[in-house]
């Protein structure tokens, strides 16, 4: 069902500027009814680096998207990359409900944001 997404993210890999981990990561965004893709972009000044999944969701909402449904990712990792948890945390935002993990030999696994940040921060006025 996600295939295309996950070839999307391999594709995506290809444009990754990581010239410092050499670990290529790409991701593919089911946004309205386009796909946005994103790679990772490092920086010499580590902290300045930006995940692919981060760049593909800003990608899309800064073209005014907002109906974000689905992400998949691939890496170079022979097993599965799943997102860092500023991603995550960047997909709570925008509600996106499920997350591909390409297994890099072309197989992928699904997974809900639930299972990989069950415990959100998203209350600024609780305290
Ligand atoms: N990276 C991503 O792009 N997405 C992830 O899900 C995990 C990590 C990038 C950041 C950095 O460029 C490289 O992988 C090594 O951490």
């Amino acid at each position: 069902m996600y295939q295309r997404l996950v070839a999307e993210a391999i594709k995506a890999r290809n444009q990754a500027y990581a010239p410092y981990s050499g670990f290529r990561v790409g991701a593919a965004l089911l946004g309205g009814d386009k796909i946005y893709s994103g790679c990772n972009i490092e920086n010499i000044s580590f902290g300045a680096t930006c995940c692919a999944e981060r760049v593909a969701i800003f990608k899309a909402v800064s073209e005014g998207i907002r109906d974000l449904k689905v992400i998949a990712v691939a890496s170079d990792s022979l097993g599965t990359t799943f997102p860092c948890g500023i991603c995550l945390q960047v997909m709570t935002e925008f509600n996106i409900k499920k997350v591909i993990v390409s297994d890099g030999g072309g197989g992928y696994r699904e997974y809900t944001l639930d299972q990989l940040l069950p415990f959100t921060f998203d209350d600024i006025n609780s305290s």
